[in-house]
């Protein structure tokens, strides 16, 4: 997929934190260590610094929400995040997201703390962020 069709999936998708534009997304994926996971309708994507996975976005376009397309882009980023060395994944979400909290609960990330008013909401409402992680079993 290119930048502009992951910018346009990001946009249907994502609320807090608000969606990226093609040009920021192209830059994520110019990083070091990048990975793009991707489906039909949704891709994860984040980057590996030496043995640490941290994934900085995953969205799914709503009408093809609840297919299981963000377990399987979320089961191919831990696989590549492996390949490239990583031992252990982070992430952070929004408090108030149920659904991708229940995503990666699911997907055995657990909750190790939290950001107080990291995000902003669409009110300008200050909305915290839980920094969640889980340990890779090797490949
Ligand atoms: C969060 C998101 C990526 C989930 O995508 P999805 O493709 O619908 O998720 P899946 O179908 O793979 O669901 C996997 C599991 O996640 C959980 N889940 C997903 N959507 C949920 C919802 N609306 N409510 C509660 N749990 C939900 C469930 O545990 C689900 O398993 P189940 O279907 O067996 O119950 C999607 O809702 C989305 O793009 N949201 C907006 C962007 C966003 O918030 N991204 C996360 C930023 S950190």
């Amino acid at each position: 997929m290119t930048a502009e069709e992951l910018a346009a999936i990001h946009g249907r998708a994502m609320v807090v934190p608000p969606a990226w534009s093609a040009e920021t997304i192209q830059g994520f994926l110019e990083y070091p260590g990048a990975i793009l996971a991707t489906s039909q309708d949704g891709f994860a994507l984040g980057r590996v610094t030496l043995d640490e996975g941290e994934l900085l976005t995953l969205a799914v376009a709503p009408k093809a929400q609840r297919q299981g397309q963000a377990r399987r882009c979320l089961q191919e980023f831990e696989r590549l995040a492996r390949a490239f060395g990583a031992v252990r994944l982070f992430l952070e979400v929004a408090a108030t997201n149920e659904a991708a909290r229940a995503l990666y609960a699911q997907a055995g990330f657990r909750e190790d703390g939290v950001r107080k008013g990291y995000y902003r909401g669409t009110a300008g409402d200050a909305i915290d962020a839980i920094v969640m992680s889980k340990t890779l079993i090797p490949a």
